[in-house]
């Protein structure tokens, strides 16, 4: 019986580790501070205004941004641009987020 809890423990090791595999540049993120800011600066809000839907079109896995490093860069514009103000840890949360709803690079 006890093996029977060690084998489901590793098992479900396993299934969380492939469900949330991040690339290295994500891998100490912290996905539920990404979340909150990605509310608290309206990031969805504004993109729903601009494309249809739920404002997801706008994240294009297959576009431009192709890449981890690239996807955080765009972050990081947009922080800029925008004058949000996050913190490099910040930029690298939301990206995180964004790339385990979204982009799904490995
Ligand atoms: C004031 C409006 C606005 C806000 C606020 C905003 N965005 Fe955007 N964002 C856009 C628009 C418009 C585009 C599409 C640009 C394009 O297609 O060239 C975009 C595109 C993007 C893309 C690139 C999508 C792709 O794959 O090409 C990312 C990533 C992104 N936004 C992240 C964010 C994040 C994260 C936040 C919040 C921290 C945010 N944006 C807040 C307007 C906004």
């Amino acid at each position: 019986m006890k093996n029977f809890f060690m084998l489901c423990a590793a098992l479900a090791g396993l299934w969380v580790g492939s469900v949330q595999a991040q690339p290295a540049i994500f891998k100490d993120a912290d996905l539920a501070m990404g979340s909150k800011l990605m509310a608290d600066n309206k990031c969805v809000e504004c993109h729903a205004s601009k494309v249809p839907g739920d404002g997801s079109a706008v994240y294009k896995p297959q576009g431009r941004i192709n890449t981890p490093g690239l996807l955080r860069g765009m972050v990081e514009q947009c922080n800029t641009e925008l004058n949000l103000g996050m913190f490099p840890e910040e930029v690298s949360a939301v990206a995180a987020v964004l790339n385990r709803d979204h982009y799904k690079f490995k």
